[in-house]
Formats: structure tokens, C-alpha cells, sequence
């Protein structure tokens, strides 16, 4: 039997990208569809979304919605790959440039409340069969703006006495809730008796991300790791009551890589290409990387790249700490993202300190981010807390060695460069216990010290070129989970 999904995301690659859910709303349906599903994507109508599908034509009229007049639904294809994306057009709510969560100050659009709300009922409707054609028998939300399509299928199922669709929650990353006041819950269309403790109520507000996991069939979240983690008082945000009850509907399912977007063979954002038996290549990525940033020529600088939204999750600032053990030893830095201004002013002050060996740029580019990963001989993500993390294993395929604080998805990925892990061949980057300066200077050391040992060095950038992070396994596990469901 053939499973029907609907995908409901706020971004998508290639259409849409803040960040690593981007990729994983690009890249999970496909590996789905590849596998036999019948899948299909949700998304808001961002001025970038509706820009980049092709064949959009109405499919339903759906009139006045959350403050907006003329709601519609349309459906559209991704070109190249065929999949099938619905987009709700309500242009008061959603024709906006640029971020799709936060105005030009950086600040969230004050209407987030209505906005996503619309995502997660419309959501639902399409199990209602509000395309005549197609209805999903599995909701798939990702993330907190997609928190309320479960508890609208749940409303949904309680009013007409059957249920039209099961729900699967992804936790991406638990620090962002979508809070809301109370106050607004009467807009929402609910049953008066969710705004409760037990519901969608969240100390005396709404949060969006707490009724996708209230109400949803099953929660997912990104790593086996962070599925702990998150069970946790320290790490559950508020929640990890609510998540140690739902333990037995709750699994960490490890993102993939999509490796015809992710391939130093094939890259063509690359100035040159390479392969594990073939490395020269990489030596040129990383002259031009070196040149690109205005960095000293040093072919033998052990070269360190970032790239990253610049939060505090990311630890950008025990990076910063431990710079001295990195500058000290004749290595270099390059440190590309977008983020907090505080954290932008403090990597520019240090890069203008040592403009030789610390290159600070700023802004979101496809295209430079290929070329960091590529360039660099160590990726650094030196995270407080990661649900999965994409950008050691995009390292891990570029042969640039990851350097990781052992937490969440990066624990579950990056194998330290230990004495004994070295004499099994398993290393496969650097992976730092305590979150302070010394053990990520310690971690830093150990990479020196492995990259003064070519022929190892050789071995462990090959090793990890050959781990296989593809979404294959990935995606059979939540195709069980759909099939468990259904
Ligand atoms: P998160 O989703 O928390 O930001 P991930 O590691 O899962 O972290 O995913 C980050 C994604 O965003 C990766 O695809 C990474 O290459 C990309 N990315 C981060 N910062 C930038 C940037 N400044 N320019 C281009 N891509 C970026
Ligand atoms: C979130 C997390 C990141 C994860 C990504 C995709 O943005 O911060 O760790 O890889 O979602 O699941």
C-alpha cells in the first residue's frame, strides 16, 4: 500500500533557507517518494516560494483566514525534481522580502501568531480533502510553526467522530517555541478546553511548538542523542516533563545528507574537484579559500572554517575564547554567518586584530558555504546544544575534519581523534567533552598535532569521505513509523 504524507515546513531548499530545516524539507520527501511513498510539501507563500515553482495553479478558494481576505490554496512543482509543494497565498500575511520570521530589525513580525496558525489549519484541511484530488493519511509537521496542524487534526477528529489523518511532530530544534499571548487563543478556532496545561497552554501563554507535541501521534526529533537530551530538565526547555510522558511515542531519527548537493566530486560551486583517492583538488580549494578572505598563502596553516548562524547555540564565543591555542600554532580561521549583531562585532573585532589568520565575513550564501566546507582542513561547530547538525557531515564528505563539543547530533556523528580511536581506525574528527575554553583548546591541540602526522591525516580525511550519511536509513525509519500509523 502506497502512504500518503504531507510535509508541512516554513522553509525548503532550494527555495527558502535559514537553516539546516531547509535542507532537510528538501531533501526528506524525495528520499521518501524514491522509497515508494506518495509524498507532498506544505509551505507558506513566501514571495521565494511562489517565485520558484513552476505550474502553480489554484486548488481551493478558501476565503477569509486569520485577518487575511483572500486566502488560496495553490500547488505548484519543484522544478528539477518534481515534487509536489502546496502553497498557501495570502499575500497580507506572508508578501514580505527576506526572512520568513523576522522583519528587517531582526525583530519577529508581530502577526507570527496568525501567520503560522494558518500553516498548521490548512494543514489539516488538506486531510479534510480540501483538494478534491489528493489527502494525506499522514501529517508530518516540522517544527514549531507547523506545532498546530496536530491539534487542528485532533479538533478535527473530536467534532466529526473519525480521524482524517495521524500526525508526526519533528522537533528540530527545541529552543525556538513559537510563544504567543493568551490572548490571542481566541483567534485561533480551537476547542475552548486546549488552553489547558494539559493542551497548548504554556505558563499562561500559547506555544505553538508544546501543542505539536501535546497533540501529535508521534514526535520525532533529529538525533538519537538529542531525544535524550531533550527528556532532560536541563535540556527540555520547559517541555522534558511533557516529553518524558510521551517517552514511548518519542524516537531520534538522524538527519541525512543529500549527497547530490553535498559531493567534492561533483560540487559545482567548487573551484576545483576532488575525491577520497583523489585529494589534490582540495589543495586548491583551500589556496583559493585562503586567497578569497585575504588570509597569509600558507598551504601547511591548519586551516579552520565556520559557517553558521551566529547564536548563542552555536558557540561561537567559547571559539573565540580558545583563538589564542588556534593563532599560537600558526593556524587559521575563517568564520562565515549571520546572526546576533553582538557576536557579529565581536568576530570582526578579532579577524581586524589578525587579518593574516582570522577572516570574519558576514551574510548567507550558498555558494561561500560550499567553498568554506571545501577549503577548510578542520570544520569547527562548537555548539552549546545541536538537535542534528548538518554542517560536520557536509565536513565529513569534504574531508575536512569536524571539530564538535560532544552534544546532541554531533555526538551521535564525529568520532574523536582519542589514542585509542586512532589505533582502531575510527577517527574521524575532534570531539570535546566539557564546554570550556581548555577542553576545546585540548581538542584543538589534538587536531595540530594529528595534522603534523600526514600519512594519518590522509587516512582519517579519506575515512571520513567514506562514512555514509545518507538519508536511506533515515528514511526507512520514517516510513515505518508512517506505516506503524497508518
Ligand atoms: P542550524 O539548522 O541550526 O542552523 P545545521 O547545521 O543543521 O544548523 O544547518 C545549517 C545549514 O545552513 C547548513 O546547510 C549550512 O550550510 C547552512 N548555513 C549556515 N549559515 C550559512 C551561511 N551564512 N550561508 C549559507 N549557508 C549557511
Ligand atoms: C535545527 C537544528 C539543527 C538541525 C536542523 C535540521 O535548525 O539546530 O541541529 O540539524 O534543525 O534538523
Amino acid at each position: 500500500m502506497t502512504i500518503r504524507a504531507l510535509h508541512v515546513a516554513s522553509e525548503l531548499y532550494p527555495l527558502l533557507k535559514t537553516g539546516g530545516l531547509a535542507d532537510v524539507a528538501g531533501a526528506l520527501p524525495p528520499a521518501l517518494i524514491e522509497r515508494g511513498a506518495d509524498v507532498r510539501v506544505l509551505l507558506p507563500g513566501f514571495p521565494a516560494v511562489l517565485g520558484g515553482l513552476s505550474d502553480l495553479r489554484t486548488v481551493a478558494r478558501i476565503g477569509r483566514r486569520f485577518d487575511a481576505p483572500h486566502v488560496t490554496l495553490e500547488q505548484g512543482t519543484l522544478p528539477a525534481s518534481d515534487l509536489v509543494v502546496y502553497v498557501i497565498r495570502a499575500d497580507s500575511l506572508y508578501d514580505r522580502p527576506g526572512n520568513p520570521y523576522l522583519d528587517a530589525e531582526h525583530v519577529p513580525y508581530g502577526d507570527n501568531a496568525q501567520r503560522f496558525a494558518l500553516l498548521g489549519w490548512t494543514a489539516a484541511q488538506l486531510a479534510q480533502q480540501l483538494d478534491p484530488a489528493w489527502a494525506p493519511q499522514i501529517v508530518h509537521a516540522h517544527d514549531w510553526h507547523a506545532g498546530l496542524a496536530p491539534a487542528y487534526l485532533k479538533a478535527a477528529e473530536r467534532q466529526h467522530g473519525k480521524a482524517f489523518a495521524h500526525s508526526v511532530f519533528t522537533v528540530h530544534n527545541l529552543a525556538y517555541q513559537g510563544v504567543f499571548p493568551a490572548h490571542l487563543f481566541g483567534q485561533l478556532g480551537l476547542p475552548a478546553d486546549y488552553f489547558h496545561m494539559q493542551g497548548i497552554e504554556f505558563y499562561g501563554q500559547l506555544s505553538f511548538l508544546k501543542a505539536g507535541l501535546y497533540y501529535s501521534d508521534r514526535i520525532t526529533t533529529v538525533s538519537p542523542t538529542y531525544a535524550r537530551e531533550i527528556q532532560t530538565l536541563a535540556q527540555g526547555g520547559g517541555l522534558d516533563g511533557l516529553l518524558r510522558n510521551r517517552t514511548h511515542d518519542l524516537s531520534g531519527i538522524l538527519n541525512g545528507v543529500d549527497y547530490s548537493v553535498w559531493n567534492p566530486a561533483t560540487d559545482a560551486l567548487l573551484p576545483e574537484h576532488y575525491t577520497a583517492s583523489q585529494l589534490s583538488g582540495k589543495h586548491a580549494c583551500k589556496t583559493a579559500l585562503q586567497k578569497r578572505f585575504g588570509l597569509a598563502s600558507k598551504g601547511d596553516a591548519l586551516l579552520f572554517g565556520v559557517v553558521s548562524r551566529l547564536t548563542e547555540q552555536k558557540g561561537l564565543d567559547l571559539l573565540l575564547a580558545a583563538l589564542p591555542e588556534i593563532i599560537k600554532r600558526g593556524g587559521q580561521l575563517v568564520v562565515f554567518g549571520t546572526g546576533d549583531a553582538a557576536l557579529e562585532k565581536g568576530l570582526q573585532r578579532v579577524a581586524h586584530a589578525h587579518p593574516e589568520s582570522v577572516a570574519v565575513e558576514l551574510g548567507f550564501d550558498e555558494t561561500l558555504a560550499h567553498a568554506i566546507i571545501a577549503g577548510s582542513d578542520v570544520v569547527a561547530v562548537p555548539s552549546r546544544f545541536e538537535p542534528c547538525g548538518l554542517t560536520q557531515l557536509y565536513a565529513l564528505a569534504y574531508g575536512s575534519l569536524p571539530l564538535v563539543h560532544r552534544v546532541g547530533g554531533l555526538a551521535d556523528t564525529v568520532v574523536d581523534a582519542s589514542l585509542e580511536n586512532l589505533a582502531d581506525d575510527l577517527t574521524t574528527g575532534f570531539v570535546f567533552e566539557r564546554f570550556e575554553p581548555d577542553a576545546l583548546g585540548a581538542a584543538i591541540r589534538r587536531a595540530f598535532a594529528l595534522y603534523a602526522r600526514h600519512t594519518e591525516w590522509k587516512a582519517t580525511q579519506r575515512r571520513a569521505m567514506h562514512q555514509d550519511f545518507g538519508w536511506g536509513a533515515s528514511a526507512e525509519r520514517y516510513l515505518a513509523l508512517y506505516r506503524e500509523l497508518a
